[in-house]
């Protein structure tokens, strides 16, 4: 649909071409978790996510992929970065948008989610992001919104410790770019060893990572302490979750558990370090900040364990000095956490494209 407006540049070419076949072989109506993707739709996501990021996006420009669509969200829980990223990337892509804020709505009137979500639909909404505090509740609302006949998209936008697809996505995105640049495919990450340390607990960003680094064939190592990396976390992807029959993907890469940083770090090509969520603990789950970044925390003289120089990913927000030092988070030829932020947007606009456009236009 976008080749009737778009007339200029060699990249809207590419555009149409690969974005027509990335829609006739996208088949997920919802995206709720990445458990559910084959390597075809991740390799489809990073094809797409490619092309949009090739879009000379300044000014005013917008592509008209999406014109006549409403996108909108609804975000039960705070963020920065991931609503304005998909209310951004919505816009570029010429839909409408709209956003729910859950203090000044009629939920404080009794009103449940389900109408509450009916309400938008019945305004022509086509794609609902949502974001929850509790696990499951976008598929909760997607199956029933589904019985009710609503032909709405849902979009994950992180619940609960269970999911959060476009935060795995675009990190798998950003991983992909740097180790190449020009073709940002399956075969960037293959064999790729990646160590993801911190509060993996607590995170539905790591656990949507193991599902996506694992399909694209990278060997995972994970590493914290007892009380913030369960033992058993390495059996993560050895079985589909409940309601998955089966897992879409034939062979995965490896996942490793390794309580200590420095031999976890030997021979990585990546590390990804995520937040303490602080806000998810029910108890006093380590000593001291400090000592947390002394065992955990990243560091430029921490990093010299892997060997090589290695690019550092966070899905933020940053606790400044006790995931990594503010001296490595500023540090842009190793810190790749404002590239994440860029890549979000890309990302973003091909999930919301395959979600909201239609093969006859
Ligand atoms: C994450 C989230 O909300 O799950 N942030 C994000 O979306 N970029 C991770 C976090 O809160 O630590």
């Amino acid at each position: 649909r976008c080749s009737s407006h778009l007339t200029d540049g060699s990249w809207l070419l590419s555009l149409v071409t690969v974005a027509t076949v990335a829609l006739t072989r996208w088949s997920h109506r919802h995206v709720l978790d990445l458990a559910a993707f084959s390597r075809e739709d991740f390799a489809t996501m990073l094809e797409l996510s490619a092309r949009f990021r090739a879009i000379p996006m300044g000014g005013q420009r917008r592509i008209p992929a999406l014109q006549g669509r409403l996108v909108t969200t609804l975000f039960f829980e705070p963020s920065t970065r991931t609503r304005s990223s998909f209310e951004l990337a919505a816009r570029r892509l010429s839909a409408d948008v709209q956003s729910f804020s859950p203090a000044s709505s009629a939920l404080s009137k009794g009103e449940s989610l389900l109408d509450t979500a009916r309400t938008y639909v019945a305004m022509g909404s086509d794609v609902l992001v949502v974001r929850h505090g509790c696990s499951g509740v976008p598929a909760l609302l997607a199956r029933d919104l589904e019985q009710v006949g609503c032909k709405v998209a849902v979009l994950n936008g992180g619940d609960g410790l269970h999911s959060h697809p476009s935060q795995a996505l675009l990190d798998l995105f950003t991983l992909a770019r740097y180790f190449n640049a020009e073709a940002p495919g399956l075969e960037a990450l293959q064999g790729r060893r990646i160590v993801i340390v911190g509060d993996l607990l607590h995170s539905r960003v790591a656990r949507s990572n193991l599902w996506a680094l694992t399909a694209c064939g990278a060997d995972v190592v994970l590493c914290g302490p007892e009380s913030l990396l369960p033992q058993g976390f390495e059996q993560f992807v050895s079985a589909p979750p409940p309601g998955q029959e089966l897992d879409p993907v034939a062979q995965r890469g490896s996942l490793r558990l390794e309580r200590d940083l420095d031999r976890a770090l030997e021979g990585a090509d990546a590390v990804m370090t995520l937040r303490l969520q602080k806000e998810r603990m029910r108890a006093h789950l380590i000593t001291s900040l400090d000592a947390y970044h002394r065992r955990y925390g990243l560091s430029h003289e921490r990093l010299q364990s892997c060997g090589k120089t290695v690019p550092v990913l966070h899905p933020g927000p940053v606790n400044r000095g006790v995931e990594l030092s503010g001296e490595l988070l500023d540090d842009s030829r190793v810190s790749l956490v404002e590239e994440q932020v860029r890549n979000g947007i890309p990302v973003r606009m091909a999930l919301l494209y395959l979600m909201a456009a239609t093969e006859d236009g």
